[in-house]
């Protein structure tokens, strides 16, 4: 399997594992918050989320008709809806430029997934991904290892939750 191969997500095919993970991300976000979560695959976050959340879900595919098609990687990036929180879950090891998707943001928290190492397409060392959100004004909430919270059955991956710092 080549892992830059985009076209095997178009397919939704039962991933137990990621739902466990969008089922502990769900576990950061506030009731009552607007969750824009890009490479939604098959949008199981939006069953997890709190009381009164509204979910725009949006990836390279449409998965269903309200997805928000968008390609991470494209040389022009549209505009993001305005939301409340942001969250990438195995999706930013697939983008060349994350800075550049940060500078489309608005929101006001990130909650994302990582993978430092091979064998995904991209992968940076921690301080320097960190650098791309902190640079932003965002500041570190929470960093845990992802694989030990969730079993998840795949190389090693951590979760941070970064809130815009009004101090900045
Ligand atoms: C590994 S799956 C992750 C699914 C899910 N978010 C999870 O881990 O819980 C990657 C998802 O990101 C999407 N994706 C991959 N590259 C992308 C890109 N350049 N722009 C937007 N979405 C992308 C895929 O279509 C797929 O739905």
């Amino acid at each position: 399997m080549s892992w830059k191969n985009t076209k095997r997500w178009e397919k939704i095919v039962e991933r137990t594992d990621w739902q466990k993970r969008s089922k502990d991300i769900a576990s950061y976000i506030q009731p009552n918050s607007v969750v824009l979560e890009f490479g939604c695959y098959d949008q199981s976050l939006k069953t997890y989320l709190p009381e009164g959340c509204r979910y725009i879900g949006s990836d390279l595919y449409a998965r269903g008709e309200d997805t928000l098609v968008c390609d991470l990687d494209a040389e022009e990036l549209a505009d993001f809806p305005v939301a409340d929180v942001a969250v990438f879950a195995g999706v930013l090891e697939y983008v060349k430029n994350v800075g550049k998707v940060l500078d489309r943001l608005t929101t006001e928290q990130i909650v994302c997934t990582y993978a430092l190492r091979p064998p995904f397409p991209y992968h940076t060392k921690r301080n320097e991904f960190e650098r791309l959100f902190t640079e932003r004004g965002y500041k570190l909430e929470t960093f845990t290892n992802g694989t030990s919270r969730t079993s998840y059955n795949s190389p090693e991956w951590h979760l941070w939750h970064w809130r815009k710092d009004d101090t900045s």
